[in-house]
Order: C-alpha cells, then structure tokens, then sequence
C-alpha cells in the first residue's frame, strides 16, 4: 500500500509536547501492522502569527489539500486573541476542508479515577457528534456605534438542511454500529428559529432509522444528565456551539480532559480530515513536559481507523487501557509524577509487543 501522506502541525504550546509522542505511537503501530507514513511538517502557530502576521501562507490551504490527513497539536497563546488563532488556523482548515462533523469519544478507563462519584468504566461510553462548520459559529452579523452609548453586537447562526442532515446521518448510522440510540441536543424552548428547524429534521431523520431509540433534551438539562446520568446516553448529536460544550463537559467526566481525542472529518473523503485532542496548549504547564500526550496518541488512532486501518486503532486503544489500568506512568493530571515522554514511551512499547 502507498505510504500516507500527512500533515503535522503541533502548533503552540503544549502542542509541541504532545505531537512527538502521538508520532511515537504512529511509528509503533506502522511497523507492527505495516503501514507507511510520509510526514510533512508546518510551523503554523502564534509565534509564526507573532513574525509573519499569519498562521499560515497564502496558499495554506492548498499545501494541505495534497495530505490524506492533518495531524494537529493545538493552536493559541497568551498574546495572540483566542478568535485571531481560532479563525486564522482551525476555522478555515474545518471548513476549506468540509469536516462536517466534528467526532469526540468520550469513556471512562479503568485507573482514571471520576469525579463523578461511584462511575465505573462502562458506565461512561458515548460520542459526542458535533456540527463543525456552521451553527453559531458564523461570521455573519457586525459591530455598530462602537465606542458609543449605543454600542451594539450581532451575530447569526446559519442552520441549513443540507448541514444539519448530514450531520445527523452520521450520527444516525455510528449509532447504527454501536446501541442504536441517538439523543439530540436542542433548545428550541428558548431559540425559536433555528432549534425547531434542528427538531424539525431530528423528527425525519428518525424515519429512516426505525427501531432506533431517539431522544432530545433541551441543552440545560442535558448538561445536567451528562453528569447525573452518563449511561444515558450513546450518541449525542448536537451543533456546532452545544457540542463543543458537550465535548468538553463529557471528557471532563471521565477524569481528565487530556485524553480526550477529536476527529474534524469529511467523511466522504473528498478533501483531508484533520485529527486532534479536545484541550488546548495549556501555557499553564507548557514547557515542563508534563502534560499528558493521551488525547494526541487516541487522535492517532482515530486517523488511522479513517485511514482504514481498524487493527491499528483498535492496538493503541487496547494499549491505552492498559496502561492506565496496569499501574503504568501517569502525569500530574492523572495524579502521577511521569512525563510526557514516559507515557507516550510506555504506550508505544505496549503496541509494539501487542
Ligand atoms: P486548555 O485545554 O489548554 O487547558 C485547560 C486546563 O487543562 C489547563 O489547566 C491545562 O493545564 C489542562 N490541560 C489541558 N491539556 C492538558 C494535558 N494534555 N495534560 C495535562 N493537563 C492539560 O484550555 P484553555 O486554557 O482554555 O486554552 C489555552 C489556549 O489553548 C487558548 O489560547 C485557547 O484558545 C487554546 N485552545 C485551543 C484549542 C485547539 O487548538 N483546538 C482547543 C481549546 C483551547
Ligand atoms: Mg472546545
């Protein structure tokens, strides 16, 4: 098989720490399972930003568009505003690129411990299916009066048929791999356009999916099942701006946020989907090679079942669980003492002699 190309992008921060081991446990599972990699890799970032004035070139997107897939640490510094990093690197690539859906497990391991008091692993187990390129995140909308007493903000959300219908098919049809139970997240007590419209199409998209269990919740309640009632659920699917909500709210439960991976997919495999963990680049604890490489590693293994390459996927996840649950290395947020390099280090050798 030809080798796949990829684009690595560690981008600030801990990004930098936690992409070489996601590339450790790439290169294990190549060599066991036979794959072939070819690596490009792109500065892109706020330091860059901070030289340049862009996060990437001109023609970024198009040095892209020839990878199979992106390889992505995480992008944002204290300096740099959040939305300047957001829509320069990720905002465009998501949507140059069509990753329609924005695809986050969450699940409880064996040796992590909850916060939720009396979960065991399998009582956490769900994704989250977020809508990644409409929504709330739009640039519709303006400032006006600023600076004056009649300062004023406006922003649109755009909800169309064709973006909210295929996002729900995708959940629809992982379900339909999983429980066969889809739960959609909504409001449509509160926002009276655009959330029946989603309930709208909720209610069709049921249709072709007999005997499924479907259930919705407005989004406030539905935080508060997330931590109440985790089993609940399976596949949640919800837009752009409640999944991200929901992403972070759900892995939070698991124990740590740090292991928590993200798949921004086009599905169809028309362009790259881009692969990366759910946290940031922590400048809190940048640079002391302590954060936690998990949610890059599992972002690996995500791209490698897109890839095709289920053994492979299915190989790191089974060395994940063992090493959390086998008393191996934890970093801090674990409540451990390891590195980043000890954990990363650790799983790969269990791939390597799995
Ligand atoms: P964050 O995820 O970077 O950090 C939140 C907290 O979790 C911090 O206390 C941090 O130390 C901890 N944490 C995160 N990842 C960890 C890991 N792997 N191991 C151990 N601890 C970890 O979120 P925050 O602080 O809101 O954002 C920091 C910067 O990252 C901002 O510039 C933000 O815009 C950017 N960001 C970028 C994302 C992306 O690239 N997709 C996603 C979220 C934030
Ligand atoms: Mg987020």
């Amino acid at each position: 098989m030809a080798a796949h190309k990829i684009a690595i992008i560690p981008g600030d921060g801990i990004g930098t720490e936690v992409v070489p081991e996601g590339l450790k446990v790439l290169d294990a599972a190549g060599r066991k399972f036979g794959i072939d990699y070819e690596f490009t890799h792109f500065d892109w970032s706020c330091e860059r930003y901070k030289d340049t004035g862009e996060f990437m070139p001109k023609d970024g997107i198009q040095q892209l568009s020839g990878h199979e897939a992106i390889f992505l640490g995480a992008v944002g510094w204290p300096g740099v505003p959040d939305h300047v990093s957001l829509w320069g690197l990720l905002i465009p690539i998501r949507r140059e690129f069509d990753q329609y859906v924005n695809l986050r497990p969450v699940r409880l391991f064996e040796g992590v411990r909850s916060p939720l008091a009396g979960r065991k692993p399998g009582d956490i187990d769900y994704y989250v299916v977020r809508e990644n390129c409409e929504g709330e995140y739009s640039s519709m909308g303006g400032r006006h009066n600023r600076g004056t007493e009649h300062d004023m903000a406006i922003q649109e959300s755009v909800f169309t048929r064709r973006g909210v219908d295929r996002v729900m098919k995708f959940a629809f049809e992982l379900a339909a791999r999983r429980g066969k139970h889809v739960t959609s997240a909504t409001k449509s007590n509160g926002i009276i356009h655009t959330m029946p419209f989603w309930d709208e199409r909720f209610e069709e998209m049921k249709k072709a999916y007999p005997g499924f269990k479907t259930d919705q919740f407005h989004i406030d309640i539905l935080t508060a099942h997330f931590v109440q009632h985790p089993d609940w659920f399976d596949v949640v699917v919800a837009s752009n701006l409640f999944g991200d909500i929901l992403s972070d709210l759900g892995p939070a439960t698991t124990g740590t946020i740090a292991i928590a991976p993200s798949a921004n997919l086009n599905p169809e495999g028309k362009h790259p989907s881009m692969f990366e963990p759910v946290h940031g680049s922590a400048p809190d604890i940048a640079g002391k090679g302590i954060a936690n490489p998990i949610g890059q590693i599992w972002s690996g293994a995500m791209m490698l079942q897109h890839m095709g390459h289920q053994d492979a996927h299915d190989a790191i996840l089974k060395a994940i669980e063992t090493v959390l649950k086998d008393g191996g290395p934890k970093t801090p947020d674990l409540g451990g003492q390891a590195s980043t390099a000890d954990l990363g280090s650790a799983i790969a050798e269990v791939v390597a002699s799995s």
